[in-house]
């Protein structure tokens, strides 16, 4: 008897569930889905059997061959981070049916009232699993180490549609009996409902679930490609606009990486209130409107999400440990693809902009150096707490220096190799590390391989990228100390990516005065790029610069963006009195537009400065 997975209540000795057959009926009056999942394991299982919930209320457990009820015993102690087991005792069994029921305050859930939408005629709700949310919308083995297959039955008002991250198999009327133990029959077939019924043929690790409903209308922007968004034509004509040039990225993707194995590549531009910049769900990335300027720079986070389809989604990480093969991995692949579409130049500066994070990142740490490790232990650790740019960054690093040692032809052959080896698989970092010496002979004597994984901080062979524009902006950055500006000329070709780089290599805070000179010449604060929004307005708080803290509090009622909440609530909180009692009261004002995880994360925020 062995926990698999520090974030999971699974047991060594327990079969893996290998699909899940769900029935949801969506009630937009109570915020909750009333829901049936009917789970097959891998193998016949006699003994108990631990699930994993969070909020859940379990209204029965039944054996589906027999129709006899199961006994079952659901914690009523919650563990902070993992939720409630839900323990069963098995005889034989291979397949489980559980009726339950959502809470409001599902964490993996957000319930948008119509006048939080775009249109503000109907309610929208949506999903974000990762990384250990999946429990609070249905009980399952909540960890990456199991993989599933999955139906889908969703019951929604006939005035919305449903999009997942699985195939969509036909939207019709409601079908008598079909509820099970989902919901009554009466209910199920009630009028103005219908069915969405969807079928996910790829097995995904239980992060990867995903669906939304609301008014939802889409645009072909590619062969394999549409872009999905509330049905409302500037909001999808902008997408589809920023989002042309997808085709040719995945293109990218399959000769650098292997064939594109999901299928369809879709797109689905959330609400404002998305918590992530982009979801990598399977077949339909979730993305932040925020990524749509009208410049196609939303192209990034779509690399990144689309790097994702071979690098977290088919080879994912075993467990949240070993994260750092997931983003690291991906943010390597993002900037080859990057690099591919938009040049050298470009993929150097977010390389840059990298490097600046995660020197910060590390400082930020070093007092717990612990989560500037790739390799963590997250024992008693909540991921969403830990969440930061060293997974992402120093996992690059790790993966350039290799790249660096080799050389690129060796490396794109590693790369594919791995890929290749590994794919629907859950693996750790020992598995990578001894795929890396058994293909790269002797690379362990040029590369200290445990100091890259196991060590805190910057290992020495990590570096800043070599190019000239990087070089030139930085030292403009550093310049700005002396009381220069950059000239009109200098900054004449930039775009939102030097400004950024150029904001976050200035001192943490400057002269109240040279904010504001800053902005009356080159208008940062009403950028419509919110990257080079945020980093302005970082910068004005820490200045003490208080004319733009209506600029501030605007943005914070505007995007639910954790990237934008996080750094702009952590300079308030870590200001004087004044900006204190405003962060407290632009909260209490928001919080309930932000999502559940995003509410989490402010919170912490306040109760480690406050
Ligand atoms: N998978 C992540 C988002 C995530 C991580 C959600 C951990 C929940 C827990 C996604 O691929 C990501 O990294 N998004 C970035 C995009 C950026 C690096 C281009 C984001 O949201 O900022
Ligand atoms: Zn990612």
């Amino acid at each position: 008897m062995a926990p698999i997975d520090p974030h999971s209540f699974t047991d060594s000795t327990h079969p893996l569930t290998t699909h899940i057959s769900l029935t949801l009926y969506f009630n937009f009056s109570t915020s909750t889905i009333t829901s049936s999942a009917l789970l097959t394991l891998s193998s016949p299982h006699t003994g108990d059997l631990v699930l994993d919930t969070r909020n859940l209320t379990i209204t029965s457990f039944v054996d589906p061959i027999t129709n006899t009820h199961i006994p079952f015993h659901l914690n009523p102690v919650a563990d902070p981070i993992k939720g409630q087991p839900l323990t069963v005792s098995l005889s034989n069994h291979s397949k489980i049916l559980i009726g339950f029921v959502t809470s409001v305050s599902s964490s993996a859930l957000q319930w948008l009232n119509p006048p939080q939408t775009f249109n503000k005629k109907y309610p929208f709700v949506y999903t974000q699993c990762q990384a250990i949310h999946a429990r609070s919308i249905f009980p399952c083995q909540d960890t990456p180490t199991s993989r599933v297959r999955y139906n889908a039955k969703l019951n929604i008002p006939h005035q919305l549609s449903a999009v997942m991250s699985a195939r969509h198999v036909e939207r019709r009327g409601p079908v008598s009996g079909e509820a099970g133990l989902a919901c009554d029959e009466s209910l199920w077939c009630g009028e103005g409902r219908v069915v969405e019924e969807f079928v996910m043929e790829q097995p995904i690790p239980p992060y990867l679930f995903a669906f939304a409903v609301g008014e939802i209308g889409c645009r072909e922007v590619g062969p394999r490609t549409r872009v999905y968004a509330e049905a409302v034509s500037s909001v999808l004509d902008a997408a589809a606009k920023e989002f042309a040039g997808t085709e040719e990225m995945i293109r990218i993707g399959e000769r650098l990486f292997g064939e594109y194995d999901w299928e369809r590549f879709d797109l689905l531009v959330l609400p404002p209130s998305f918590p992530y910049g982009g979801m990598e769900n399977p077949r339909m990335v979730f993305l932040t409107p925020t990524v749509i300027k009208g410049d196609a720079t939303g192209a990034q986070v779509v690399a990144h999400e689309l790097a994702h389809s071979w690098t977290g989604n088919l080879i994912t990480n075993k467990t949240n440990d070993h994260f750092w093969l997931n983003e690291g991995f991906t943010t390597y692949a993002e900037r080859r693809i990057v690099e591919a579409v938009q040049g050298e130049e470009i993929a150097a500066l977010n390389i840059g902009i990298g490097w600046k994070g995660l020197v910060d990142t590390v400082e930020r740490f070093k007092d717990n150096m612990e989560f500037t490790k790739l390799l963590t232990n997250q024992e008693g650790v909540d991921p969403d707490d830990v969440y930061s740019e060293i997974p992402y960054e120093k996992g690059f690093q790790f993966l350039w220096c290799i790249e660096r040692q080799i050389g690129r032809a060796a490396f794109d052959e590693f790369v594919k190799k791995y890929i290749a080896a590994f794919k629907f698989q859950s693996i750790d970092t020992q598995t990578f590390l001894e795929f890396l010496r058994a293909n790269v002979p002797g690379i362990e004597n040029d590369i200290d391989l445990k100091t890259w994984t196991e060590g805190t901080g910057i290992p020495p062979e990590a570096m800043e990228p070599v190019s000239n524009i990087y070089t030139k902006i930085v030292s403009l950055a550093h310049e700005f100390t002396q009381g220069r500006m950059p000239s009109e000329e200098e900054v004449a070709n930039w775009h939102g990516q030097q400004w950024e780089l150029y904001l976050e290599n200035l001192p943490k805070s400057v002269e109240a005065s040279q904010v504001t000179a800053l902005d009356q010449r080159y208008r940062l604060s009403e950028s419509k790029d919110y990257e080079v929004k945020v980093a302005f307005l970082q910068l004005a708080i820490r200045s003490r610069c208080d004319e733009y803290y209506n600029v501030v509090e605007k943005t914070l009622k505007e995007v639910g963006r954790m990237k934008y909440l996080r750094p702009l609530y952590t300079a308030l909180v870590q200001g004087k009195e004044e900006e204190k009692i405003f962060a407290q009261r632009v909260f209490a004002e928001t919080r309930e537009t932000y999502h559940p995880i995003a509410q989490g994360v402010v919170e912490s925020i306040f109760s480690k400065h406050l």
